[in-house]
This record gives structure tokens, C-alpha cells and sequence, in this order.
């Protein structure tokens, strides 16, 4: 068990309309809420076009995150989002770096660098996403892969943060929506790789604090195995974090 604060997200991607959306956050903060007893922080990534439905949902209780935002602070760029206006719409996080961003929309770590610039600016977490192709795990160059995701997005900057405007998600590309799970000790290594190049980039308080959540086909059965590891502060659930039950009981199990 990791003696970080754990943090637990879903990230709902494209999927329900914002009505659904508003339904479901109904059903699962009070689920929530009654089966928590110690001291843990959730929240939610959902598509901007929820922001305004879900913000009084999570009131008190959930922390409301975005999936993306602009590279830029303002200005001619037809169909982003800010960071300013994340803040406006009381977001206090956003993914940066989804491999689902990096894949379709050719996102470079750099630009990622960009995007935490400006969500810190405005005061907001970001969670930067990292992660290995199959390809890349069965060569196995995804040591070299993750750092250089890690140096290129976060070198220049991370003595700039702390764990509260910065947590790292590892999701395995491969275990993402496949159904197979990093094994315990497969995150745990590479949450363990990723503390120490922190301590070695952003120094030694910093890798102590900050929390590396693990995402990946996490679901309701698998998530306290992984959530046990001294490395795994924490987990970023896709599919899961859509049905109220299980997004409840994921985040139930990183504290029982
Ligand atoms: P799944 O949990 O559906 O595999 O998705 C993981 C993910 O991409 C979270 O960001």
C-alpha cells in the first residue's frame, strides 16, 4: 500500500450525453460518499460539454476534471478549449497526454509541456499520461519510451511543480480498453522507474509526494491487487468509471 494520499480517477472519454452523464455522477457519489471512511481524493475526466451538468454532481465531494486542453493561452484556435476557461467551469484537473490523444490527434510530449504550463498558470492538476505500446513492452524499449515521454513533457519544468499541480498516470497502451491488466508487479516496476526519475529531475521530496496513478483495464475485481503496491498511489479507470457500482467499489477498495 502506497502511504500517499490515494487518488482515484475515471475518465469517461466520449461516452454518454450530458444528461446521462449528470444521472450517473447522481448514482455514484452518494455511493461513494456513505462507504468512504478515510481520507482519499476522486474525481472525474469528462467531455467538456458536461462541465456545467456535472459541476453541482460533484459539489463537496468529487473533484471534476477535463481530458484535454489547449496548448495555447487564447486566440485563433478554432475548437480548443483553455486552460483559463477549465478554471472557470471549476475543473481542478486535466489529463494531458492521453495515448488516445497522442495516437489520433499526433500529440507530442512537448506539446504536453505546454498544456501543464498553462493548466498550472491557472492553477489546475494536470495528470500526465505515459505508457508503452505492445510493441514497445515486447521489445523491450519501454524504459527508453517512458523516459524520454517523462524528459520531454516535464525535464524543463518539474522543479517549477508539485503534487498538487502534478500526478503521473502510467497506462500501458496495450491495457488500455483490452481487457488485460498490467500484472501488479509489471506497474509497480515501472511506477517504481518513474518515482525515481522524479527524485533524480524534480529532487527527493517531490518523488515522495507525488502520486503515480495506474490505468489500464482497472476494474472493480482487479483494482486492490494493484492499488496494494507501495508504487501505485492511485488509478486512472476508463470503462469502469462509467457504471456508478463499480467506480464506487474501485474507489472504495484503495482504502480498505
Ligand atoms: P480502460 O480502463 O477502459 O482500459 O481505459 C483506461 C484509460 O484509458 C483511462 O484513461
Amino acid at each position: 500500500m502506497s502511504k500517499r494520499r490515494p487518488l482515484i480517477l475515471g475518465n469517461w472519454k466520449m461516452n454518454t450525453l450530458p444528461e446521462e452523464g449528470r444521472l450517473v455522477a447522481r448514482q455514484m457519489v452518494p455511493m461513494i460518499r456513505d462507504g468512504l471512511h478515510w481520507d482519499l481524493d476522486w474525481g472525474l475526466a469528462v467531455p467538456f460539454t458536461h462541465l456545467g451538468a456535472l459541476r453541482s454532481e460533484l459539489e463537496g465531494s468529487g473533484m471534476m476534471g477535463a481530458q484535454d486542453c489547449s496548448a495555447h493561452l487564447q486566440g485563433a484556435y478554432t475548437g480548443e478549449i483553455s486552460a483559463g476557461s477549465l478554471a472557470a467551469m471549476h475543473c481542478s484537473f486535466a489529463l494531458v497526454g492521453h495515448s488516445e490523444r497522442r495516437l489520433h490527434h499526433h500529440e507530442s510530449s512537448s506539446t504536453c509541456g505546454l498544456k501543464i504550463d498553462r493548466l498550472r498558470e491557472h492553477g489546475l492538476m494536470s495528470v500526465y499520461c505515459v505508457g508503452e505500446t505492445l510493441e514497445q513492452r515486447q521489445g523491450g524499449s519501454f524504459n527508453e519510451v517512458i523516459t524520454s515521454q517523462l524528459m520531454e513533457a516535464l525535464g524543463s519544468r518539474i522543479q517549477d511543480l508539485n503534487h498538487g499541480s502534478l500526478a503521473i498516470a502510467y497506462e500501458p497502451v496495450w491495457a488500455i480498453g483490452t481487457g488485460l491488466t498490467a500484472s501488479p508487479q509489471q506497474a509497480n516496476e515501472v511506477h517504481a522507474m518513474i518515482r525515481a526519475w522524479v527524485a533524480q529531475n524534480g529532487g527527493a521530496n517531490m518523488a515522495e509526494q507525488i502520486r503515480i496513478l495506474y490505468g489500464g483495464s482497472v476494474n472493480a475485481s482487479n483494482a486492490k491487487e494493484l492499488l496494494a503496491c507501495t508504487d501505485v498511489d492511485g488509478a486512472l479507470v476508463g470503462g469502469a468509471s462509467l457504471k456508478a457500482r463499480d467506480f464506487a467499489d474501485i474507489v472504495l477498495s484503495s482504502v480498505d
